[in-house]
């Protein structure tokens, strides 16, 4: 019988960590600026619960050029999804820093097309993980689990879906995909830096 699957969702991760890219080098860097700017107290109060999120400029700094040019690299490949124009061509950054019991409130993207975010420093699961939801109305799978035992693990019956955190992982999804970040239950903090992408 033919299926036709209407309004996916989708998730998309590569790793930056590739041999070419002098990972190590780049992501010390970036972890050196956003240690210093969190100790200047440049923060903001938006999705995190305890934690430190920094302005969402860091394009500024030119440890994070090499970063940018990724993102839009790789979220210029999934464009042709979205746009008609074919490409993205503005964006925001921000890093946040999530310290034994912070975690990010559930929230969306809603200024963006594509959001998504770079794991920086995450050894563990225990750090953090990032979990989505059923984009689909009321959730009707969390719902249905109260009357009948569904399938696991499949695309049409889970309602959470979980990452864990990798160093050097990059995840883009559509910036209305609802998520919120687990808390860190370690005393290692867990570092990443999230971005939104618009057609200008
Ligand atoms: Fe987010």
């Amino acid at each position: 019988m033919h299926e036709t699957r209407l309004f996916y969702t989708p998730v998309w991760r590569d790793d930056l960590d590739v041999p070419e890219s002098n990972w190590t080098l780049r992501r010390e860097l970036m972890l050196n600026r956003i240690t210093a700017l969190a100790a200047e107290g440049l923060g903001v109060q938006k999705t995190n619960f305890g934690g430190w999120q920094s302005p969402d400029d860091l394009y500024r700094y030119p440890e994070f050029q090499w970063l940018i040019g990724r993102v839009m690299a790789l979220g210029n490949e999934i464009a042709p999804a979205f746009s008609a124009k074919q490409r993205f061509d503005d964006g925001i950054l921000w890093a946040n820093v999530n310290r034994r019991g912070d975690f990010n409130a559930v929230h969306t993207h809603p200024d963006a097309v594509l959001s998504g975010v770079v794991y920086l420093k995450a050894e563990r699961r225990e750090q953090g993980v990032i979990q989505f939801f059923d984009a689909r109305e009321g959730s009707p799978t969390a719902q249905w689990r109260c009357y009948m035992d569904l399938k696991d693990g499949t695309p049409l019956t889970d309602f959470v879906h979980e990452v864990e955190p990798r160093e050097g992982c990059i995840l883009f999804f559509p910036g209305w995909l609802k998520h919120w970040v687990t808390p860190n239950t370690t005393d290692s903090e867990r570092v990443s830096v999230s971005f939104n992408i618009r057609l200008s």
